[in-house]
């Protein structure tokens, strides 16, 4: 059931409030999916009055919202908006803000999202418990954080310490947006809605899985977190190793929030340990150097405003994994992220062995390809199988057809993942966040391998920006017919 809340934006004014929470609220809001009594409270350092911060919010949503912005919506959406000014780290500024949140007709159902740095999460949960806004009495209270928790195993549990001193296990959110995604929650519709993949879904048919997240971006103007996290924390500790989970576990016993979570805490711990010297062979990084993508020249890692001299932080990582059960004991799954790539795709791709007789070898001289599964993330959301078919004609010759098994880039409207979270945290709905239990056991898994890259800092491979990355990750896979896949697409392969 939606109930009325207040929703507090801890860092209002900051990139994330700007680019994603605001905008997705807003089309919350034209799709009649907000509470009718729900109060949106800015909160951040910059001056505003309550007008003024309406007028900077109607003019950061035009150009971010899908289609023309619509004035009756965007009245109805900046009627909820409040402002109160403050600085993070000064506890009197939360005193305010309690008076503000709590001041009647506010509702008391209250949700605080820290759209704000990592390292802040600490001191921001102590100022509103010492202000009493973790209290549920009268109303909830829900707080969102963002990823990374955390930095590596070890101070995930002390940031979790630090939120647990304050806030229960269900009061708290932690977003990986990745699980918003249309096609990320497809995955589970496709396997348990559909008797058909059960069966196959296994190491007896499965030859590998691959999960590609590529970036033609750079690193923007965020080298100051980035340049100390690099693309093993950034995206493949969290949403790439969320997306694994899906793909690979076991039917859940409901489809409750606990279920879920427990099936994907099972995939994370059943993930084979990378010892030390099994890095190498089992990761990869690698750094841009100064290439060109649409036909412009762009810079390298090094170049980049605010990145230290000499650094070796990857912007490339790649990874074998091996989940040892019963249903994929030595199948690979490569999973791979890259800033500076050749194009913008998110897709999981998932390709079966070959047929145990080759009966069609004697008629053609190429070797069958084998069938794939293909789940396109982004740009374009869509579910993809690829079969064999004989090619219309006297001989006995055959070809690759693609089945679309969804819409694929036909007419979609396309939601924001951020939208899909947002209202689960309203409603309550904790199934697509994370329980701190996933956070651990991912770090569990990479940990290993940020040490020994932590302890190597005088190389790193490189690859031209606009490209697919270094040609030496190939050396993750276990044999020779397998290769990165680039595109759902046959024609871009
Ligand atoms: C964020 C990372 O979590 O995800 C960014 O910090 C990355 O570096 C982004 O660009 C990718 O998300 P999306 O939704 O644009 O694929």
């Amino acid at each position: 059931m939606i109930e009325p809340c207040t929703f507090t934006i801890i860092g209002a004014t900051g990139n994330l409030a700007r680019n994603k929470l605001l905008p997705a609220l807003y089309h919350l809001e034209l799709a009649k999916r907000l509470p009718e009594q729900m109060f949106i409270i800015g909160f951040a350092r910059s001056e505003h009055s309550d007008d003024s911060y309406r007028s900077e919010v109607a003019e950061m949503l035009q150009g971010k919202v899908r289609g023309e912005l619509d004035d009756k919506t965007l009245q109805r959406f900046l009627a909820r908006l409040h402002y109160q000014q403050g600085d993070l780290h000064e506890s009197e500024n939360f005193a305010k803000l309690h008076d503000r949140v709590t001041e009647a007709p506010l509702p008391q159902n209250r949700i605080f999202y820290l759209a704000i740095r990592p390292a802040e999460f600490g001191v921001v949960t102590n100022h509103l418990a010492a202000v009493g806004l973790h209290k549920e009495q009268g109303g909830w209270s829900r707080v969102v954080i963002e990823k990374p928790f955390g930095y590596d195993l070890e101070s995930a549990h002390i940031l979790e310490q630090q939120l647990h001193r304050h806030f229960r296990e269900e009061q708290l959110y932690r977003i990986d947006h990745y699980l918003g995604k249309g096609t990320v929650q497809n995955v589970l519709v496709f396997r348990f809605a559909n008797l058909m993949m059960e069966p196959l879904w296994n190491r007896n048919y499965i030859d590998h899985v691959q999960i590609t997240h590529a970036e033609s971006n750079g690193i923007e103007k965020r080298a100051e977190y980035y340049d100390g996290a690099g693309a093993m924390r950034d995206m493949l500790q969290s949403h790439l190793l969320q997306m694994l989970t899906l793909v690979a576990m076991e039917p859940p016993a409901r489809m409750d929030a606990e279920s879920l979570r427990d099936e994907k805490v099972k995939v994370l711990k059943s993930i084979r340990t990378i010892t030390p010297n099994a890095v190498h062979a089992q990761a990869f990084r690698a750094q841009y150097k100064a290439g060109m993508l649409d036909g412009e020249k762009v810079a390298g890692y090094l170049d980049e405003q605010g990145v230290t001299p000499n650094s070796t932080t990857e912007t490339f990582a790649a990874l074998k994994l091996y989940i040892d059960n019963w249903r994929w004991r030595n199948v690979p799954f490569y999973i791979r992220t890259g800033k500076r790539m050749a194009k913008n795709t998110s897709m999981i791709c998932i390709r079966f062995k070959h047929p145990p007789q080759q009966l069609f070898r004697e008629t053609q001289v190429e070797q069958i390809k084998p069938n794939w599964l293909l789940m396109g993330i982004q740009p374009d959301e869509c579910l993809r199988a690829e079969l064999q078919v004989k090619v219309p004609g006297l001989e006995m010759k055959t070809e690759t057809t693609t089945f679309d098994a969804s819409y694929c880039g036909v007419g979609q409207r396309k939601l924001d993942a951020y939208e899909a979270l947002l209202l689960d945290v309203i409603e309550g709905d904790s199934s697509l966040f994370l329980r701190y239990d996933e956070v651990q056991w991912a770090w569990r898994v990479v940990d290993p391998i940020i040490k020994v890259w932590s302890t190597e800092r005088d190389y790193i491979h490189t690859y031209p920006a606009g490209s697919w990355g270094p040609a030496s990750s190939n050396r993750l896979f276990d044999r020779e017919d397998q290769y990165w896949r680039n595109s759902i697409d046959r024609d871009e392969e």
